[in-house]
């Protein structure tokens, strides 16, 4: 199957407090040079959303397209760019992505229609009651925590968001509406090295690993 990578990348970074996101460095490579690189490799083509009015860092080999005021809307933005028969979503704010993870994912998604990258939960877990107190404990047993790349066939992924846009429906990540409608979406063990790039401690953690990953 013909396969795109579409690349969010147009939010502000409010949390990291260092401007839009995309943008910032580590290691001397922006975190959205670093996202296409890991994924050009095994696509036949790269969409990234960028927020209004910026272009592509020098260097970066990609179709830029304008992104929207949410997540969601720059994920549509892109999806609406390109008539691939898989797409892989993947953040930028997530430089570090795994060969294994981005081929697991994509053929998961052509065989399944939908799949994610995702890490069983390895924390106890527990509902807090009022005043920030111990409530329930949570099992953790068959609890993933879910990270980006999310593979699917494009035309699924299309009819789900422009269902959750028609009835109003937010959501934070695209294997979420797919899932909403009933349809299956299969958990590929994804990697700890796709932490996502939120926090300024997030930044540090990131100099790190890039360290060793350009070793
Ligand atoms: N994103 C996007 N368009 C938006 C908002 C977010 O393409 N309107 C992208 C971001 O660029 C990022 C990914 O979605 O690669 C995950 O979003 P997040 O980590 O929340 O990034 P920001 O929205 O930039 O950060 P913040 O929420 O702290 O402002
Ligand atoms: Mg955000």
């Amino acid at each position: 199957p013909r396969t795109a990578a579409l690349i969010p990348a147009a939010g502000s970074g409010t949390r990291l407090g260092r401007g839009p996101k995309a943008f910032v460095e580590v290691g001397g490579l922006s975190l959205l040079a670093r996202s296409v690189a890991c994924l050009s490799p095994y696509v036949d083509e790269v969409l990234v959303a960028l927020p209004a009015g910026m272009a592509l860092p020098d260097g970066v080999q990609a179709q830029p397209i304008s992104g929207g005021d949410t997540r969601q809307a720059s994920v549509l933005a892109l999806l609406r760019a390109t008539n691939a028969d898989v797409v892989l979503i993947h953040d930028a704010a997530r430089p570090f992505l795994p060969a294994r993870v981005i081929r697991e994912v994509a053929a998961a998604a052509w065989e399944v229609g939908a799949a994610t990258a995702a890490l069983p939960v390895a924390d106890t877990l527990v509902q807090a009651k009022e005043g920030n107190d111990w409530g329930t404990l949570t099992p953790r047993e068959s609890l993933w925590a879910v990270q980006t790349p999310q593979g699917f066939r494009r035309a699924a992924l299309l009819a789900a968001h422009e269902a959750a846009q028609r009835e109003g429906h937010a959501a934070t990540d695209d294997a979420g509406l797919i899932a909403r409608l009933g349809q299956r979406v299969a958990l590929i063990p994804g990697d700890a090295r796709l932490f996502k790039v939120t926090t300024p401690g997030d930044l540090a953690l990131a100099e790190a690993v890039a360290a060793v990953w350009d070793k």
